[in-house]
């Protein structure tokens, strides 16, 4: 077993062990992939203060989000597919982040389906819808999310068209995947993988294929959602949403202070400063660049969250700095889940967490709340 001490071995291991057409579908972006790419070499722009000569025992990273205590403030993004990096990956993932006491949020995009990850873990876990046009399976979804128990709604709002990524299309990515022959000799050859796949019971896409009109299995998936992504989102349908679902509401793909400004007077509970990991609008500025932004425009009126670009706890710390209330993790968990499974999400989160407490502790603060703008450098142009 290698000694894995940063988020980076993970995504080796990740690599390693996964089928390309996979590891390409989590480590990429849209088109140029300038956003994906400046979302972590902009946090790499920002520089931490030292502090010296200052207590530093009885630290802590405990923190809250959405109103839930949490051991870090840090939550597993909502990612699309994760079963196909790991054989019932949404399972393994939730379970590694309920035991750590960090929120784990279900996509829409799931293998693993509500139920599924109901089925294997004891606490609440959030769910993400994506706003399809067809509204029995949008209430239907929001009645099961509401069923199992999930604490929070997490609207995503950045997708109503899909981005698209080469590596994707090139792969022949699709349900079920286009099989050529050098992807077949790559499958094969990623035995571990193969092997968890064979083994598992689940019905594939569980949350779509089977309750949706018209998608009975998995090929006809992708055409489905490709055109019921609905084009036509607007606050009206958002506030529907909110109606039939009537818990926590978060909003995520909020990455201008103007939207921000809607979503603060709409009375989201939180929302998430993000650009979809790069993967959407290519030529967008970084979450991190436009997070002070958004904290400006409506920082006193609703809680910001962020995601993009996180790779490890000084990232965390940057973003708490620069005002984010808590902050997200999206390819740094799935790293770990690709690697390792559950034990590979758990060594993701230890690992975000001492980096966190080390580099709190080194820049003088004991407690995660305490954090703030006297904690970072930002440099001329940032802003
Ligand atoms: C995502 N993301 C995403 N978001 C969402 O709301 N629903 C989804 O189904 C997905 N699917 C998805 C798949 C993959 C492979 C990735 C990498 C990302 C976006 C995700 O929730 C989050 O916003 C980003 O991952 C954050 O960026 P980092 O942490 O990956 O840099």
């Amino acid at each position: 077993m290698p000694v894995v001490t940063s988020i980076e071995d993970l995504k080796r291991m990740h690599r390693a062990r996964t089928p390309k057409m996979f590891y390409d579908y989590a480590e990429s972006g849209s088109y140029t992939e300038q956003t994906f790419r400046e979302n972590t070499t902009d946090f790499a722009r920002l520089k931490l203060r030292q502090k010296v000569a200052v207590d530093m025992s009885n630290r802590s990273t405990a923190s809250d989000i959405a109103g839930l205590p949490v051991a870090m403030p840090v939550a597993l993004a909502p990612v699309g597919l994760t079963g196909m990096q790991h054989a019932d990956g949404e399972i393994h993932a939730a379970r590694a982040a309920e035991k750590f006491g960090v929120p784990f949020c279900l996509s829409t995009m799931s293998i693993c389906s509500i139920e599924d990850v109901a089925e294997h873990t004891t606490k609440p876990f959030m769910f993400q819808l994506y706003v399809m046009k067809d509204q029995d399976f949008l209430a239907a979804i929001i009645e099961r999310a509401k069923k199992a128990g999930c604490s929070a709604l997490v609207l995503t709002l950045d997708l109503q068209i899909l981005g698209q990524r080469h590596k994707d299309l090139k792969n022949g990515l699709s349900a079920p995947p286009k099989l050529t022959l050098p992807t077949l000799l790559d499958l094969a050859t990623r035995w571990r993988w193969g092997m968890g796949m064979l083994q598992t019971k689940r019905r594939f896409f569980g949350n779509i294929v089977g309750h949706a009109k018209g998608v009975a299995d998995p090929s006809s998936l992708m055409s489905w959602t490709a055109e019921q992504f609905d084009e036509k989102l607007d606050w009206d349908k958002i506030a529907r949403i909110r109606d039939l679902w009537g818990g926590k509401l978060i909003l995520k793909g909020v990455l201008d202070p103007d939207d921000a400004r809607i979503a603060a007077d709409f009375g989201a509970d939180a929302i998430i400063v993000s650009n979809h990991g790069g993967r959407q609008l290519d030529g967008a500025l970084s979450s991190i660049r436009m997070l002070p932004h958004i904290v400006k425009a409506v920082g006193d009126r609703v809680e910001i969250h962020m995601d993009g670009g996180i790779r490890s706890g000084q990232d965390v710390l940057k973003a708490l700095a620069l005002g984010a209330h808590s902050t997200w993790i999206g390819r740094a968990w799935l790293h770990g889940l690709g690697a390792m499974g559950e034990a590979g999400v758990t060594r993701a989160l230890e690992i975000i967490r001492k980096e966190l407490d080390i580099s709190m502790a080194l820049c003088g603060e004991r407690n995660v709340k305490d954090i703030g703008p006297d904690n970072v450098m930002i440099p001329r142009g940032f802003l």
